[in-house]
């Protein structure tokens, strides 16, 4: 996933015009300052290309990223300049230091494959907290909130090039196979095709408030707009 410059740049173009960066990144700022009024550090998990950094910047005084792809952390940096990106595995990653906010937006921990990864990168995340931090995650589907047979589109049309993508997923126990193909017509290079399979794992409610608890806080979970997953937030309450 994300192997190579253009994959990166596809998916930034694609998803600027295909998500509302802006709008979540305020709403999860809203959600932080719920629990912390005073956050003014953020770390973004899985931070892809910076499009929710690039949002938060602007509601926090100092903000960082940090992903798995290379391509993906260039391009962040590229975007942001002065915010440090780093090259991570969201199971590993140790920055040395802690924030006020960790956050991991857009289901992107529904990579992992395993229940021990998923409490590995929640460990990680945690210890990048400050005491009186606050954690939010945003989940992909449950079981049995995921949707089998979902079909997604979209098309945009920037310049002298055309992108559309259209995705079918089913379900395979408890893993969400996620088929994506691309279309893109440039005026230089013409149309190409490419596709790819995700696999996102359907972690349920439970295994996730196990991880949690599992690090030490204390977990609550929110719904969001309908056919969203929602978000799980995490405080020490006990040692604020
Ligand atoms: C769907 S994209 C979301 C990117 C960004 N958060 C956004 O909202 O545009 C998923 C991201 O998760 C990253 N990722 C997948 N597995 C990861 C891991 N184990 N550690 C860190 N990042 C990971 C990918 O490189 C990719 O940038």
């Amino acid at each position: 996933m994300y192997e190579n410059k253009a994959e990166a740049e596809l998916y930034d173009r694609l998803y600027q015009d295909r998500k509302d960066y802006e709008g979540e990144a305020v709403r999860v700022a809203d959600l932080i300052r719920e629990h912390k009024q005073d956050a003014v550090t953020l770390l973004d998990v899985a931070c892809g290309t910076g499009l929710h950094l690039a949002a938060f910047a602007k509601c926090f005084d100092e903000v960082a990223g940090v992903d798995l792809s290379a391509w993906m952390a260039d391009l962040a940096s590229e975007r942001l300049a002065g915010v440090p990106v780093h090259q991570g595995d969201m199971r590993t990653f140790d920055l040395g230091r802690t924030f006020d906010s960790v956050v991991c937006m857009f289901s992107s921990i529904g990579y992992l494959r395993t229940t021990e990864d998923l409490d590995s990168a929640v460990r990680a995340m945690t210890r990048h907290l400050a005491d009186d931090g606050v954690l939010a995650i945003e989940p992909w589907y449950f079981p049995d909130t995921f949707l089998p047979g979902f079909v997604s589109t979209h098309a945009l049309k920037d310049g002298d090039q055309g992108i559309s993508r259209v995705s079918h997923s089913t379900q395979e126990g408890n893993v969400t196979r996620m088929e994506i193909h691309y279309v893109v017509a440039d005026a230089d290079a013409g149309v190409q095709h490419r596709s790819e399979v995700d696999h996102l794992t359907l972690f349920s409610r439970e295994e996730y408030e196990n991880a949690f608890r599992g690090s030490g806080l204390t977990v609550e979970y929110i719904e969001t707009e309908l056919g969203r997953p929602g978000f799980f937030v995490g405080t020490h309450s006990d040692r604020s």
